[in-house]
């Protein structure tokens, strides 16, 4: 059933719900207002349980009370949100309503009392983009026991005062964006089995017909008569066809022209260059950027920004096999260069090569990427925290603030030149690899070679698609990492 969410000027006293939910900060209870009151209500024993459990309104505690029948709600959520903030941002908001709601998810009503300064269809698009991304479960592939028995249906998101129709609006417009925030998560989630390559397009095709967007998909024969040759290379050990996707928003009077690119492994076992048992499995997340991208063409045709958007995957899946490409090999590409093949495990920069060649011919104003690309960048910034490259310290600047709106974690790394020479080759243009320090910097400079003079981003996404526990607005597994950062840089533009 699908999540219904309303704003209302309600107390949490008066809530029909089943849970009632709050922020609480650290700075001392007996000054936020609504906490004594529900504490009043309870007959002043939440607040003496709070001290007993140590609940101290610390950013990330949960503290989660029967009330006993003193309230028609059964349970009452205090969620921490640290120590007090001068202003209130869209991140706090999202994520204090996407921790509210995951807390509730095995009930079916939540009423979440937002902070009385949360005003503004932003704040409240934050607010409905927090529910939708905390209510979400993957629950597709559990049966009898395993299936959940309830479900979050219904939603309500209360602040004291009278409400505008713009932050109704903006509720729900939140609650949609969660949704196509959904979309690569479920992508990601998917055993590998059934999100193909094909998969991939299949998803693109729903996208396009729900958007209204224009669409091209190149099939295996597609791909080698556009003479992506790197693509063709990766995808050929695999009875999984590979795929290459291309959407279109294209407005009335575009700002600007944006080109974001995914990496669309659906699976990648390292081909001959085989990867070892353990953790392969995660390799199924392996399309995340791609993931991440389409999503971002499901947000764009809801949001409708003056920005053209044209959304690339490049889909194959990485198999060994009598006719996979094998290392010492020699491919052209769609950009013209030769590359010598060093060790097929190294096959997403392949892929994204011909997608960067291709989106350069677009003649956009900015090129974008996103790609679970190197375990070297997971070592230097952990699960959490992708990786970004930019050449502009401009554009550098402005996708930190797109990434800040959307409370997700990026730290820029630099194209060291000097690295440049390991990617040199003796019989080809470019070796595709280089040693293994540096591995994020030396895949960034490979790409770089087929992007030209085409202002760029590249964002190494390998570790926070995946998450090994839910924190924030990120559930366990697949993440929808970085969905919400690219949203907000495209409306920077719009
Ligand atoms: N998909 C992997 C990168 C990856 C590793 C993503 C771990 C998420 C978690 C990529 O295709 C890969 O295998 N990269 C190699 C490159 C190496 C062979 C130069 C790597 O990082 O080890
Ligand atoms: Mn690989
Ligand atoms: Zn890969």
């Amino acid at each position: 059933m699908p999540l219904s969410l309303k704003l209302s000027s309600r107390t949490l006293l008066e809530s029909d719900s089943e849970v009632i939910a709050l922020g609480v900060t650290e700075s001392p209870f007996d000054k936020q207002k609504a906490l004594v009151q529900l504490d009043e209500a309870l007959g002043q024993k939440l607040l003496a349980h709070a001290a007993r459990v140590k609940f101290t309104g610390g950013g990330g505690q949960i503290l989660d009370a029967p009330t006993f029948g003193r309230l028609p709600s059964s349970r009452v959520v205090l969620v921490g949100m640290g120590k007090p903030k001068r202003g209130l941002d869209a991140a706090t908001i999202r994520t204090l309503a996407a921790t509210a709601a995951r807390q509730a998810i095995n009930a079916s009503s939540l009423s979440l009392l937002l902070p009385d300064k949360a005003s503004g269809p932003e704040l409240l698009r934050a607010a409905g983009e927090g529910v939708g991304l905390g209510a979400y479960r993957f629950t597709k592939y559990l049966t009898g026991k395993r299936k959940p028995e309830t479900e979050l249906t219904s939603v309500e998101v209360s602040r004291a005062g009278k409400s505008s129709p713009a932050e109704a609006k903006g509720l729900q417009l939140g609650v949609e964006l969660a949704g196509a925030v959904s979309l690569a998560r479920d992508a990601v989630n998917e055993p590998p089995n059934e999100l193909t390559p094909e998969g991939l397009a299949e998803i693109a095709r729903g996208i396009s017909k729900r958007g209204k967007l224009k669409l091209k998909v190149l099939d295996k024969k597609g791909i080698e008569a556009a003479g992506m040759k790197l693509h063709y290379a990766v995808g050929q050990g695999s009875t999984n066809e590979p795929r290459f996707i291309h959407l279109t928003y294209s407005p009335a009077k575009p700002k600007a022209k944006l080109a974001f690119v995914g990496k669309g492994l659906t699976f990648d076992s390292g081909g001959l260059c085989i990867k070892p048992a353990q953790g392969m499995g995660e390799m199924k997340s392996d399309m995340g950027g791609a993931a991440a991208v389409l999503a971002l063409a499901e947000a764009i045709a809801l949001l409708k920004p003056a920005v053209e958007v044209h959304v690339i995957v490049g889909a194959a899946e990485n198999m060994p096999d009598g006719s996979a490409y094998r290392p010492g090999d020699v491919f052209g590409s769609l950009d013209g260069k030769t590359v010598e093949i060093i060790n097929t495990d190294a096959e997403g920069r392949l892929v994204l090569a011909d997608a960067l060649a291709y989106a350069r011919k677009l003649e956009p104003d900015l090129i974008v990427d996103a790609a679970t690309l190197t375990g070297a960048c997971l070592v230097a910034l952990g699960k959490g925290c992708s990786g970004f490259y930019a050449a502009d310290p401009k554009m550098a600047k402005r996708f930190e603030d797109a990434a800040d709106v959307a409370g997700e974690q990026f730290w820029r790394l630099p194209l060291i030149e000097d690295l440049r020479e390991q990617l040199k080759s003796d019989i080809a243009d470019l070796k595709h690899t280089g040693e293994r320090y540096g591995g994020s910097i030396t895949a960034a400079l490979f790409l770089q070679e087929f992007v030209g003079d085409t202002p760029w981003i590249h964002c190494d996404v390998a570790g926070p698609v995946l998450a090994d526990r839910a924190r924030g607005i990120y559930p366990k597994g697949a993440t929808g990492h970085p969905v919400l950062t690219f949203v907000s840089f495209v409306e920077s533009f719009g």
